[in-house]
């Protein structure tokens, strides 16, 4: 009985991670020294982030769950942020810790709202932690990240941004909490000029030391279906571009489509109509009715509007 538990466990292990048995791990792994982390700073976010901590639970993550939360927001009674915060919690198992968040407007601020994601860096109690912007699907788990060999951050490129200044994308970030990291990033706050934010921080600090995490899979715009050009995303001039496959393939989708606005506020007719993923010329049929690109497209929407109900009883906002 105990022999074959071991080996069901070690078995599942393997699938989860195929390098873990590379890097002889596939002694029990304590899934509690990890944990996927989210930061909160207002009700909007609260429920991106409870949505995600949902898919995790739902896809069976192993990782522990962690949300930083604005220490205004009551725990208790019946407003929604107390709601959200218990049905966190209580369904889906997440860590709740009180922050103060803080705007640049603030005369004696450090912690403009943007930074308030580094505070990853101080979770001193869990030895990794994989922050996640929040206005985001997760399509997959990643708790294969968990795993990786040592670094101070791993963290994927912004692959739509030039290639030549190899910039890394922040949204997707698995950091190695440390007291002295954490010092050098309030460092890097406290010298930031207005226009460096959490980004320009991490890539100033890391730019020479991270490990860099593959966009495809953990890295996904939901923008690349409306582009026309997607050499960059697949890296590879041999690999045709499959909207279907690109969507199998990811583990992570963060929305980004300008002048399309985020995925909780209801786009106008129009904005939608010029903005959506044109249908291609299909060569079998001659005509442009190949709408693969922006039927997964509409989906991402419509899916995040579908758990946002779900989830949280919000709808999509009109403003
Ligand atoms: C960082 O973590 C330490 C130890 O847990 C805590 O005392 C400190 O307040 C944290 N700093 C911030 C800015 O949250
Ligand atoms: C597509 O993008 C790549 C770089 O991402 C660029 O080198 C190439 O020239 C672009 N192709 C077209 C047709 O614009």
């Amino acid at each position: 009985m105990l022999v074959t538990s071991r080996v069901v466990r070690t078995l599942a292990l393997l699938v989860v991670s195929p390098s873990a048995h590379a890097h002889g791990l596939t002694a029990d792994i304590d899934w509690s020294r990890f944990a996927y982390t989210q930061y909160v700073t207002n009700t909007a976010y609260l429920c991106n982030s409870v949505m995600l901590f949902e898919t995790l639970h739902r896809l069976g993550s192993r990782a522990d769950r962690f949300m930083m939360y604005p220490a205004e927001f009551p725990t208790n009674g019946n407003s929604v942020e107390a709601k959200l915060l218990r049905k966190a919690r209580d369904e889906y198992g997440v860590k709740l810790m009180p922050i103060e968040v803080q705007s640049r407007k603030t005369a004696d601020s450090t912690w403009a709202q943007s930074y308030t994601k580094l505070l990853a860096f101080n979770q001193t109690q869990y030895d990794r932690v994989l922050s996640l912007d929040s206005d985001s699907t997760i399509l997959q788990t990643m708790d294969e990240l968990f795993l990786l060999p040592p670094c101070p951050v791993a963290i994927p490129r912004a692959y739509w941004l030039n290639p030549n200044d190899r910039v890394m994308s922040s949204q997707v970030m698995l950091v190695q909490p440390s007291a002295v990291e954490f010092r050098r990033i309030e460092q890097s706050i406290a010298a930031a000029g207005s226009k460096e934010y959490d980004m320009e921080i991490v890539n100033a600090l890391y730019r020479d030391n991270a490990l860099i995490l593959p966009h495809r899979p953990y890295n996904l715009l939901t923008g690349e279906f409306r582009s026309t050009n997607h050499t960059a995303y697949l890296g590879s001039l041999i690999d045709p571009w499959n909207p279907a496959e690109t969507l199998k393939e990811a583990k992570f989708v963060h929305f980004s489509d300008w002048p399309v606005p985020k995925p909780w506020i209801r786009a106008s007719k129009t904005v939608i109509a010029e903005n959506q993923p044109k249908c291609e010329m299909d060569p079998q049929t001659g005509r442009s009715d190949d709408c693969r690109a922006r039927d997964v497209w509409r989906g991402l929407y419509e899916d995040f509007a579908r758990r946002r109900q779900g989830v949280c009883g919000m709808t999509v906002t009109t403003n």
